[in-house]
C-alpha cells in the first residue's frame, strides 16, 4: 500500500515537473523604429538581458529595431493587437491616444535633460504615463534621447534661414506647427523613410538627436547641422493594458523593478552617447556643424514660441507651467 502510494506521488511529481517544464515561455516582443546603438536600442537589449538573466525559462523578450517588426504608423495599432507588447515611441507620436503627451514637443520647454526629470519624476509626469489606459495602452517608464538639433542642406543661423525649406517632422500636429511659424513646409514622414526623403529631396531638412543623426546616417546626406537644442527626443516604454494585467503578479513586479533599473541606466547613458554620436559626425567630415550664438538661438526661441498658445488649451496652461518650472534647479 505504502509502496502504491508512493509510486502514485513520484508519479504526480514527475507529471508535475514535466509541465511546468513544458510551460512555454511568456514572450515579449519590444519593437522599435531606431538602430541599437542609440539610448532606445540600448535600453531595450538590457531590458531583454535582465528579463532572461532573472526571469530565465519564465519570460523570453523579443527585440526588433530599425522598424523590422512594425515602423511608425503601425507599431500602436500592433500593440492594441497583441502583436507586439511592448514598444518605446517617441513622445510625438502619441497625439492620436491622447492630447497631453504633445507638451513634450513644445520647443524651447525644457532647458536640459535634468528638468525633464524633474517633470516626469513629480505628479504631472507620472500622471501621463497612464494618460492612454482608457484607451489600452499603459505607460511604463520614461526614457530619454536628448535635444534635437536641426539639420538642412543650407547653413541655418538664424530663423529665417529655414524659410521655404522642406523639413520632416514626426506625426506630431505640434511639430507641423513650429515648422509652420518658420514659414517653413512641414511633412511628416515615417523615421524608416527619413535617408531616402533627405537623399532624394523629398524634404530639404529635419531635427532630431545627434544619435539618431549618426546611427541612421544623416549626415551622408545632410551638408550642415544647427546646434539648437531647440526641442526633445523622449520615449514613453508602453505595453497593452490587458497583456500587462494579465500577467502573473509575481512576474509583472519582476519585470517592474527590471524596468526601473533599465530607465535609470538609459538615462544616465543618453547624454553621453549623443555626444559619441556628435563626434564621430564632426570626425567623418561630411558636414559643417553651426554653433549659435546666445542671440541667434534667442530668435529661434522668439520665432517658435506662439506654438505654446496655439496649443495651450489642448495641452493644458497648469501642465504647461509645471513642465516649465521644472527649468529652475531645486
Ligand atoms: C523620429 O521619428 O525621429 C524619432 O521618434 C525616432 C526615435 O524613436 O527616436
Amino acid at each position: 500500500m505504502f509502496k502504491v502510494s508512493r509510486a502514485l506521488l513520484c508519479a504526480a511529481a514527475m507529471t508535475m515537473a514535466s509541465l511546468t517544464q513544458a510551460a512555454d515561455p511568456i514572450v515579449i516582443k519590444f519593437a522599435h523604429v531606431v538602430a541599437e546603438n542609440t539610448p532606445k536600442g540600448q535600453g531595450a537589449l538590457l531590458f531583454k538581458k535582465l528579463v532572461e538573466e532573472r526571469l530565465a525559462g519564465k519570460v523570453k523578450v523579443e527585440v526588433y529595431a530599425n522598424s523590422s517588426l512594425f515602423g511608425d504608423g503601425k507599431e500602436m495599432e500592433a500593440l492594441l493587437l497583441g502583436d507586439v507588447q511592448m514598444l518605446a515611441p517617441s513622445l510625438a507620436k502619441f497625439e492620436q491616444y491622447t492630447k497631453q503627451t504633445q507638451l513634450y514637443d513644445l520647443p524651447f520647454l525644457f532647458n536640459d535633460l535634468a528638468a525633464v526629470d524633474r517633470f516626469q519624476e513629480g505628479p504631472q509626469g507620472k500622471a501621463l504615463l497612464s494618460s492612454m489606459d482608457d484607451k489600452g495602452i499603459h505607460g511604463l517608464a520614461y526614457w530619454h534621447n536628448g535635444l534635437k538639433q536641426l539639420s538642412s542642406n543650407k547653413p541655418l543661423h538664424d530663423p529665417k534661414d529655414a524659410r521655404g525649406l522642406k523639413f520632416r517632422v514626426q506625426a506630431s500636429s505640434v511639430l507641423e506647427a513650429q515648422f509652420v511659424a518658420l514659414h517653413a513646409n512641414p511633412r511628416k514622414m515615417g523615421f524608416n523613410e527619413v535617408y531616402q526623403g533627405l537623399q532624394t529631396g523629398t524634404v530639404n531638412g529635419t531635427e532630431n538627436t545627434w544619435s539618431n543623426y549618426e546611427s541612421q546616417k544623416v549626415n551622408e546626406v545632410q551638408k550642415y547641422f544647427t546646434e539648437s537644442n531647440h526641442g526633445l527626443i523622449d520615449y514613453m516604454v508602453i505595453t497593452n493594458v490587458k497583456f500587462w494585467n494579465g500577467l502573473p503578479p509575481d512576474i509583472r513586479t519582476e519585470l517592474e523593478k527590471i524596468l526601473a533599473e533599465v530607465t535609470v541606466e538609459v538615462n544616465k547613458q543618453a547624454e553621453a552617447l549623443n555626444q559619441t554620436a556628435k563626434q564621430k559626425i564632426i570626425d567623418a567630415h561630411t558636414s559643417e556643424i553651426i554653433v549659435l550664438t546666445p542671440e541667434q538661438r534667442a530668435a529661434w526661441r522668439e520665432t517658435m514660441r506662439p506654438v505654446w498658445d496655439k496649443f495651450s488649451a489642448e495641452i493644458g496652461p497648469d501642465l504647461i507651467k509645471a513642465a516649465d518650472e521644472s527649468n529652475k534647479a531645486p
